[in-house]
């Protein structure tokens, strides 16, 4: 399978309309009517906004201002009173929804478990209230630190349902990211559990937070509570430390949820940019309820008896927005899955399709190429006729990928929604909408309604058709992040000042290079900042170079993103060492394995070169642009002129001979 070049996705002109029969039964049933809702939202965004709040949400007070924009600061329904988890709850139990499964959860070791509504809103109750008990107020910011089970749904709406902010940590972070996520949000408390199944292995998850919390190293955290999954010996500090199944016993299963202003945070949730520290992206209660319950019920066009899947981990904001709360919102049955393939069970994704009758499939372009390889035989091997929709996210798709998914996946039949969006974003911004857009394999297609994206160059000035350039948005969403957890400045600089106002209209910058084609649909190409995207994981450079250099061993560091056709990207490090440090093999295992203590073994660097030198501008700035060429095996292009010491470069390019 070749990677997917610009060149090749461009030419890919192959149009995919939804069937007459799909559509029908859609809630959006034509292009027509996309394009209606379209320029009604564009023409007039806050009524659009307004209306659709009104019917599709409970607010316990109503707004007194829909919308107030003072760039880069936005706030959404003033003064309206909200709480997530009555929405995601509590309304539904006065429906014949009570009774109906809201979460189906599937343990890696094939145990499993159903919550109805009625079910889930005790316990998500009974948190809360251990949460109270335990001293947490409204405001305190709590850390989840678990793997892939029903408690870290449970555990984030009780938080929401106290008003107590979560920070949610990806199971896979180390006990220094860990570290450094809790110490920027100040959590009061961290919800661990004794371990999680990943690939047939325990990950030590407490073991990991007592390592964190050692030698008072976030001394905010009071408290721990870990859920009892592995059933292996932890260590549990007196006073500190305390079983929720022993805490459980006893707590009412009533809890009040806390009236909580519209723009109450709802969470922090780390994401990796250019600088080494990751930012806290902000989000708040009201808008961020609204975005993610109409983007769930549009794009995945939820019907009351589906079941949906989305295979994200609930650490990443696709489980936050498509496993959580949009799903929830809506009344939808969301199934949740502890595991990933692994090498023991390669088909489980289809046999938990095959167990459950999945409806809708929502998952990234990085898994379903590996399904590629394992091969077509898993998927035929198993009946996958109750799949009517399929979605992918997290990085641009390959229209072979496409193709196959569409192909064996979805027999043929299914439409394919590529939805592009970001942890900044909330939700989806640029997608098709199921039952209206005809697709294109390796685009997004569309923006979603109410959101205005365009293509720039970095004055400002529209691109036309046809022309890469920066994706922007033109006007605030109710999604939209508000800030970066206490940087305000970081918020603006990142977002706001790379691309300057256009005639006093300030441009959301993505990061992503994209372009329009001529019916207006876009390409995502990637990022063109130093973030890299790696099996749909978003990696920071500089976070990379910085755990690198954190090794005696190592002088100098320069990661950049390279080709690979499973992961889209991998990780490339080029390494100076120290004067009295020698190349060798283990050395590179050894600083593969440093990079994976320091933040996860998501951030494994897939090959480390070691150089004497890197190639700099005579101002000192490493020219990443030769280095990203060497590590794809290419030629090194465009102008070299400025470069310090061209023998450096010169070297490295013996080197890959
Ligand atoms: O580069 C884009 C890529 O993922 C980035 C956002 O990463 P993150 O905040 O971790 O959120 C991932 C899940 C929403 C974007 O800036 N990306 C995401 N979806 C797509 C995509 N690139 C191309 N096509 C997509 N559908």
């Amino acid at each position: 399978m070749s990677e997917p070049t610009i060149e090749s996705i461009l030419q890919e002109q192959r149009l995919f309309p939804p069937s007459a029969e799909f559509a029908s039964k859609c809630q959006i049933k034509s292009l027509e009517d996309y394009q209606q809702i379209y320029e009604r939202a564009k023409a007039d965004p806050v009524a659009f906004w307004e209306s659709i709040a009104t019917e599709e949400l409970h607010w316990f007070e109503p707004w007194h201002t829909v919308l107030e924009w003072k760039p880069p600061e936005v706030k959404w329904f003033l003064g309206g009173k909200i709480n997530i988890s009555y929405n995601c709850l509590d309304r539904h139990l006065q429906t014949w929804r009570r009774n109906k499964a809201a979460l189906i959860w599937e343990g890696e070791p094939g145990d499993s478990r159903t919550y109805t509504y009625a079910q889930l809103h005790r316990e998500v109750c009974q948190f809360a209230n251990v949460l109270k008990q335990l001293g947490v107020k409204k405001g305190d910011r709590v850390g989840i630190y678990l793997p892939m089970i029903p408690e870290a749904a449970i555990a984030m709406l009780a938080c929401a349902r106290i008003g107590a902010p979560h920070t949610v940590v990806f199971g896979g972070f180390s006990a220094e990211a860990l570290k450094d996520r809790l110490l920027d949000a100040q959590a009061k408390l961290v919800i661990t559990a004794d371990g999680g199944w990943r690939k047939d292995k325990i990950v030590p998850l407490k073991e990991q937070l007592d390592l964190a919390l050692a030698q008072n190293g976030v001394p905010s955290v009071a408290q721990v509570l870990v859920v009892a999954r592995t059933g292996q010996t932890i260590q549990m500090e007196p006073g500190r430390d305390h079983w929720w199944h022993e805490l459980r016993v006893g707590i009412s299963p009533d809890c009040p949820p806390e009236s909580m202003d519209s723009e109450d945070l709802l969470f922090i949730l780390y994401t990796s940019g250019t600088t080494g520290k990751p930012k806290g992206v902000v989000h708040t209660t009201g808008g961020y309820n609204l975005y993610t319950h109409i983007t769930t019920k549009w794009i995945f066009d939820l019907q009351d008896t589906d079941i949906y899947w989305c295979t994200a981990d609930v650490g990443w904001i696709t489980g936050h927005s498509y496993i959580v709360y949009g799903p929830l919102s809506n009344g939808a049955t969301t199934l949740m899955y502890e595991g990933v393939p692994r090498p023991s069970n390669p088909g489980c994704f289809w046999d938990i399709i095959e167990k459950y009758g999945v409806n809708i499939f929502y998952t990234a372009p990085t898994a379903i190429r590996s399904f590629i390889k394992m091969g077509e035989h898993y998927p035929l091997a198993r009946n996958l006729s109750s799949l009517r929709l399929l979605g992918t996210v997290g990085e641009p798709i390959n229209p072979e990928a496409w193709i196959w998914y569409h192909r064996i996946i979805g027999g043929g039949h299914c439409p394919i929604v590529d939805t592009w969006w970001q942890t900044e974003t909330g939700g989806v911004m640029i997608t098709p909408l199921p039952g209206a857009t005809p697709t294109k394999p390796g685009s997004a297609t569309l923006p979603f309604p109410g959101i205005i994206a365009d293509v720039v160059d970095l004055e400002g000035n529209s691109l036309p058709n046809n022309q890469g350039g920066y994706l922007v948005i033109k006007h605030p969403w109710p999604g939209m992040m508000r800030t970066v957890y206490g940087d305000p400045d970081r918020f603006r600089r990142t977002y706001w000042e790379h691309i300057p106002p256009k005639d006093g209209q300030y441009l959301y910058f993505a990061g992503d290079g994209a372009r329009k084609d001529d019916q207006g649909y876009f390409w995502v190409m990637g990022r063109v900042d130093d973030v890299i995207n790696v099996s749909g994981h978003r990696l920071g450079t500089m976070e990379i170079e910085s755990a690198l250099v954190s090794h005696k061993a190592v002088a100098e560091a320069a990661v950049v993103g390279c080709p690979d056709e499973i992961k889209g990207e991998d990780i490339f490090a080029f390494v100076t060492l120290e004067n009295n440090y020698q190349p060798s093999d283990s050395l590179s295992d050894e600083l593969k394995q440093h990079v994976v203590k320091e933040i996860g073994a998501i951030a494994r660097p897939g090959q480390i070169r070691f150089t004497d030198g890197l190639p700099k501008t005579r101002s000192g700035k490493i020219m990443r642009r030769l280095l990203r060429n060497l590590a794809a095996g290419q030629d090194v292009v465009g102008d070299t002129s400025t470069l310090e010491d061209r023998s450096v470069l010169d070297k490295l390019r013996e080197q890959d001979h």
